[in-house]
């Protein structure tokens, strides 16, 4: 595993380019097996998560090529559809997007349980309680899964939790199936629409994504594509924040401000003085930072994946801020960590309390989670001296030349 050595409380100024969408596109990836012909993505973020995907395309004798400007080829007319081993399934979540795709296009699949992570047990019930409505056959052991069907036929499926994955695993299994697919209640994060308009690139004939009725009506052939993923509004956010705890002055662009509304929101209420653009958010550290209180919900409220990334803000600004964490079960362990560099914080349930301003220390801590560890590397960079984050790679999941990115604002940032 990698560390990142950061010296903190440098003066941070310059452009941030905003890359594409972890989890757009690695919905997509595992949708091109739904075409019959070969689809091109571009602006792919180079990350350890597509690397993952890959591994697991290419186990299906898929043909990927992937180009160093982001853009991606998938050659799925001659996959074999061979059950997906626990080591490989087990590299991402996302993983479990193959299980819609396979469905979808060869009415079967095998393979393990994706891999869960620290922030929680992450379930997959609602994803084959759709699986099921279209008519497949649910069956294995607690490891592995086998999705088996004669025939998929359109059904309406009611989404007891508006999840995200669970939204657009069903999209990818009832885009073949016979007849018209109403999803209920269904996610509403910008991914979606994203992914819904490459399958009707492809001729699919998905109405809705983006709102909570989905109709999808099933096509009998998906023809080549191009497309492009849209920015990651969580790599947005998370710089946009760091802008607002330790920089002089950032601009960060290729962004959709509409797409990160609730956290400049929240961030206004902090005091932090923004200039919002087109594409593009201009922000600096801000002295006097007012305490806010956030609860995580489904778009478009507030993302649970940045409310570890604002935990570390929230130590600058004055009073008692609180973040009420209804999404996951346990996506706090950041919060332990920043403890050990002088934080002031309760954790009571799935309420957490930060007190400040609180001067940080850099010292040796641990990144849990993915944005966990982004969270850190904002401690981090705020706090006096050097700290050393551990099991780095978690972070080179979903940010793509994160340590460039850093140098680049002036950042003492290096990875070993
Ligand atoms: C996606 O995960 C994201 N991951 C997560 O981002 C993000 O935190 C989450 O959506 C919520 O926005 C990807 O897109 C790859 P959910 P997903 O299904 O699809 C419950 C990151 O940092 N649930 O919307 O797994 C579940 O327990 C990652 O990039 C069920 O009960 O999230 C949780 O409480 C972390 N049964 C809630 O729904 C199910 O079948 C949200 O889950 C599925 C989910």
């Amino acid at each position: 595993m990698h560390k990142l050595i950061i010296n903190g409380n440098k003066e941070l100024k310059g452009e941030i380019s905003i890359s594409g969408a972890k989890n757009c596109a690695v919905a997509l990836i595992p949708a091109a097996l739904l075409c019959d012909e070969d689809v091109t993505i571009s602006n792919v973020p180079n990350i350890s998560d597509v690397d993952a995907l890959e591994e697991i395309l290419i186990h299906l004798d898929a043909k990927i090529d992937r180009k160093n400007n982001g853009e991606v080829v998938i050659h799925s007319g001659s996959i074999n559809n061979k059950p997906i081993d626990e080591e490989l399934a087990k590299k991402l979540r996302a993983s479990y997007y193959f299980m819609g795709a396979l469905l979808g296009k060869y009415k079967h699949v095998e393979m393990s349980f994706p891999g869960g992570c620290s922030i929680g047990k992450r379930p997959i019930d609602l994803h084959l309680k759709g699986f099921k409505a279209l008519g497949a056959k649910v069956s294995g052991d607690d490891e592995n899964i086998i999705l088996d069907a004669d025939e998929l036929t359109g059904a309406d499926i009611y989404l007891d939790f508006a999840s995200v994955g669970a939204t657009i695993n069903i999209m990818l299994a009832a885009v073949r199936a016979k007849g018209t697919t109403i999803i209920k209640n269904a996610a509403k994060e910008p991914e979606i629409p994203n992914i819904a308009e490459y399958l009707n690139a492809m001729g699919a004939k998905i109405k809705g994504a983006g709102t909570d009725i989905i109709t999808i009506e099933g096509v009998d052939y998906l023809k080549s594509c191009t497309h492009t993923v849209l920015p990651d509004r969580i790599e947005a956010g998370t710089y946009i924040i760091l802008g607002a705890a330790c920089a002089k002055n950032l601009v960060v662009k290729n962004i959709v401000p509409k797409h990160i509304d609730s956290l400049l929101e929240k961030l206004k209420e902090m005091n932090v003085k923004m200039k919002i653009g087109k594409n593009s958010v201009t922000v600096k550290q801000s002295k006097r930072l007012k305490a806010t209180e956030i609860i995580t919900l489904v778009y478009p409220g507030f993302p649970t994946d940045l409310q570890q990334i604002m935990a570390s803000l929230m130590t600058q600004a004055k009073g008692e801020s609180s973040i009420d964490e209804t999404i996951w079960e346990n996506r706090f362990l950041n919060l332990y960590e920043m403890l050990k560099m002088g934080a002031k914080i309760e954790v009571n349930g799935s309420k957490a309390y930060i007190t400040g301003p609180t001067k940080l220390k850099g010292t040796e801590i641990n990144a849990t989670d993915l944005r966990a560890g982004a969270g850190l590397v904002v401690a981090a960079l705020l706090a006096e001296g050097t700290t050393t984050i551990n099991n780095a790679d978690y972070i080179l999941r979903g940010y793509e030349n994160i340590v460039d990115k850093l140098r680049k604002i002036g950042a003492d940032v290096e990875l070993v």
